[in-house]
Order: structure tokens, then sequence, then C-alpha cells
């Protein structure tokens, strides 16, 4: 069993992922770059020990099952267990996204990789993070799958454009979030979702205002919780964003 903290980072060649792995290596962990594209993961990997982190590829697509065992076994190989998982990875779907106008397939593709894909990557690595000392999971959400900001008077400016794939797949994941605090309250795993704030990468051709490293501050923190640190709950920089 490695002695060296060991997390993994899904979705993490790129964005918001890959400013997450530099982070957690900065603290002298173990950083497995979960990416689904050859080239691009092993750039990163590259990138990233040359910056002087311990990082790892791990072949990863968070839609395929066979993907998904063959990164939990690698993991296995090289750590003999995982302490942390950020459920980083996850897709926009592309336009139209107006109810409707959208084609249903957009809404599965999306609900596929950002939710059903967060279930398939953490129960395959839950056996490793039970067998840390102080696992934590974090969700990477999004403000705009607040309901309550969604419904609000202000939405459009607190809860992004109108968009039926992408922003309720937050809501569900952040739901899911909470089904699995749920279950594992009292196991010492916990789990939480994260909104990075509105990031510049590619999942918003770059509109966003935050820097990738601001982006990835708020799944940090949750990271490296404390053991007596919150489960279940949702949280920006500025603390609780409501459900
Ligand atoms: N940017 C924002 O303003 C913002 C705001 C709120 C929440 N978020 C959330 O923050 C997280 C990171 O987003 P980002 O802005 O950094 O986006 P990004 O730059 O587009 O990065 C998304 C990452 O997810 C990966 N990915 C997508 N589908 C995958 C799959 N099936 N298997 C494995 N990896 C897959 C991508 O890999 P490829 O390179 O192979 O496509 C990429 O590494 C996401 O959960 C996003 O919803 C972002």
């Amino acid at each position: 069993m490695n002695e060296r903290t060991t997390a993994l980072v899904t979705g993490a060649n790129k964005g918001i992922g890959y400013e997450i792995a530099a982070g957690l290596g900065a603290l002298g962990w173990g950083v497995g770059v979960g990416a689904r594209d050859d080239r691009r993961r092993e750039a990163a990997v590259e990138k990233l020990r040359a910056a002087g982190v311990d990082a790892f590829g791990v072949p990863l697509d968070v839609t395929d099952d066979a993907s998904t065992t063959a990164a939990a076994r690698l993991v296995e190989e090289r750590a003999g267990r995982l302490d942390v998982l950020v459920n980083n990875a996850a897709v926009a779907g592309g336009t139209p996204q107006e109810p409707t106008l959208v084609d249903p397939d957009t809404v599965r593709t999306v609900v596929e990789t950002n939710v059903i894909g967060v279930i398939r990557v953490t129960n395959a690595m839950m056996p490793l993070l039970r067998r840390s000392a102080s696992p934590r999971i974090v969700n990477m959400s999004s403000s705009v799958g607040s309901l309550a900001r969604q419904s609000g008077a202000d939405a459009e400016r607190t809860a992004g454009p109108v968009a039926v794939a992408y922003s309720p797949s937050k809501t569900f994941l952040n739901a899911v979030t909470l089904q699995y605090a749920r279950e594992l309250s009292g196991t010492g795993i916990l789990i939480n979702a994260a909104c990075p704030g509105y990031v510049a990468t590619d999942l918003n051709g770059f509109r966003g205002v935050r820097t990738p490293a601001q982006g990835a501050a708020i799944a940090i923190t949750l990271a490296t919780l404390p053991d007596d640190g919150p489960t279940g709950r949702f949280f920006d920089d500025a603390g609780v964003v409501p459900w």
C-alpha cells in the first residue's frame, strides 16, 4: 500500500480538471489524470510532471463500463487504495437546448456523462475509497443546476441561459450527491458538490470570467476537508449554494 495520498481527477487533461490535478499534486499527492484521449492525457501528465507533480495517466471514458473498471484496476495496482475522487468530467451538450427544440439524444448524452458517468466511476472506485483513512469525493456541479436560482427573479444572471440538458444534469448530480451522502453517512466518506464559478474553458467557448485555477480552488478545499467536515452539501468559493 502506497503511503502517499492518492487522488483521481476525471477529465483532468484540460480546463478546471487539469488545475485540480495540479493543485492536489502541489500538496505532494499522487494524482491520477483521468482522461479518455491518449494524446491529451499524456500531454497533461508530462506537463504536470514537469511542474513537479507525481502524476500518472489513467485512461478513462466515464461513459464506458470497461474503461472505468480498467481505471479502478490501474489505480489499485499503482496505489492500493484511493483517498480522493474528483468527478470533474462533463459535457455541455451543444445547441439547441431550449426545451421545445432540443434533440432528446442531447439530453441522453449529457446525462450519461454528467450523471451516470459519476455514478459509474464512483462505484468502481468505492472499494478503493473504503481502504482510505479519510476518503473524500468531490462532484463538480454548477450553480446552473440550482433549482432555487433557476426559479428566482434574476435567473438569467444567477443560473445561466435556458439549457434543458446541461442545467438539469447538474440538478440531477446534486440530488445524486445527496443520496450518496445519506447512504455513506457515518462511514467517514465525505461527498460534496462544488461550483467553480464561470470559468473560461472549452465548455463555454472560453467566455467564462474566472481562470481554471480559480475554478479549481473549491474542489481542492472539498478534497482536503478534515474528518469532521461537511458532507452532502453544495459549495462555491462564497459558501453554501442553495439547492
Ligand atoms: N467552465 C465553467 O464555467 C463551469 C461552470 C460550472 C461548472 N463547471 C463544471 O466544471 C467541470 C470541468 O469543466 P471545464 O469547464 O473544465 O470543461 P472542459 O475544459 O470542457 O473539460 C471537461 C473535461 O471533461 C472531459 N470529458 C468529457 N466527457 C468525458 C468522458 N466521457 N470521459 C472522460 N472525460 C470526459 C473532457 O475530456 P476531452 O478533452 O476528451 O473532451 C475534459 O477533460 C465540469 O463538470 C463542468 O460542468 C464548469
